[in-house]
């Protein structure tokens, strides 16, 4: 059988379905995973071969494998949503492989073209589309998360780019990403360490800049924190993002400021549709610099109402505060503009909007 392209290895693997439904009930946050993952291989010589809907399980690598001494690897980020009439639905995909190939470009990893992109994500989701969670109301926030990645898989030492690659998707049924959906968390302000510098990979999804940002997310937790947020490595001055995440901040004159692609920082898709949605409701959006002065000023004078978090994986998420290890920053007062900006994305999300920018693909 074939779908979107992909050939569909014939299987047995399908979890029993009293399983699947207890894990559907509280699923957690990227814990669990389907039955199935696409793959897609690359050569140099070859180019993209066939790709496959295979049983979702280990995957051989040889302990040589560029990947794992080089970090040559990129990812995405995507969710699926089951809307009231049974349909699942994705968010704005094309936006994800635009950035996958921006992201191969900087990783030297060869670039997947977007129908093959979208094919895969369409034909895991259509052969696992049982394990996308059906939300009890209105308020429950769950879905299918979809990972994209690419790595290098060729077995060899030398620093060079990887002439054999391998593509897949996996998936994995999703609550809310921090505890409580619209509760605020603190974050810890990193001291010791930046995600990202001029010229490296910070525009780019790549695990390396996760990687690095764990030491100062484990500093976090030490502290109390949920996540951390990250200077700019220049000047120690700039706020650039969370360890997976954007920051906005509202101004009570309307602005809404979020830090400007600057090279160093990732450009998030619910970043970018919360830019479009804000300008909607009135407000004034800005991209540009903000310092961890004007927040600390902003906040005492009330000038700043609201600081919060998004992503695809925390949607929008207020900050209560920014600890460090001298003061504790508030995040803002209030929440009525995460809240409302959050609402109006995911009524989108979930088909209980009209879907007015088209920003909805069937799957
Ligand atoms: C996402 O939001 O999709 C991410 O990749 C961030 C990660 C913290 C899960």
């Amino acid at each position: 059988m074939s779908t979107q392209g992909f050939y569909v290895r014939p299987t047995t693997c399908a979890t029993e379905a009293g399983i699947r439904d207890k894990i559907l009930a509280n699923p957690g946050f990227g814990s669990y995973f389907t039955d199935h993952m696409a793959h897609v291989r690359w050569t140099k010589n070859g180019g993209w071969e066939p790709g496959e809907i295979v049983p979702y399980g280990p995957i051989m690598l040889d302990p040589a494998a560029s990947v794992l001494h080089y970090a040559q690897e990129i990812f995405e980020g995507i969710k699926a949503y089951r809307h009231a009439d049974g349909s699942v639905w994705t968010f704005r995909p094309e936006k994800n492989a635009e950035r996958f190939r921006r992201s191969a470009r900087r990783l030297a990893l060869p670039e997947l073209d977007d129908d093959t992109f979208l094919g895969s994500v369409k034909a895991l989701v259509g052969q696992d589309k049982a394990w996308v969670p059906t939300p009890k109301d209105d308020t429950e926030e769950c879905s299918l998360y979809i990972r994209p990645f690419m790595i290098a898989s060729e077995k060899f030492l030398g620093v060079k780019p990887a002439k054999l690659v391998d593509y897949y998707v996996i998936a994995s049924p999703a609550g809310s990403y921090f505890k409580g959906d619209l509760d605020a968390v603190s974050i810890w302000l990193s001291q010791n360490y930046n995600r990202a510098a001029p010229g490296g990979t910070g525009a780019a999804k790549c695990g390396g800049n996760y990687a690095s940002s764990l030491v100062a997310q484990q500093e976090a937790e030490a502290n109390g924190c949920a996540q951390v947020a990250f200077l700019d490595a220049v000047e120690n001055k700039w706020i650039e993002e969370l360890g997976g995440m954007n920051l906005f901040f509202v101004y009570k004159d309307g602005r809404i400021v979020t830090p400007e692609l600057t090279g160093t920082i990732l450009e998030g898709v619910t970043r970018d549709s919360i830019l479009q949605l804000a300008r909607e409701e009135g407000l004034t959006p800005e991209e540009r610099r903000i310092s961890i002065d004007e927040w600390r000023d902003g906040v005492k004078s009330g000038e700043i109402s609201e600081v919060f978090a998004c992503g695809t994986a925390a949607v929008i998420t207020p900050i209560a505060e920014l600890v460090t290890p001298e003061e504790r920053i508030a995040g803002g007062r209030q929440t009525d503009i995460a809240s409302t900006l959050r609402r109006k994305l995911l009524d989108i999300q979930y088909g209980r909007a009209e879907d007015r920018h088209g920003w909805l693909t069937q799957l």
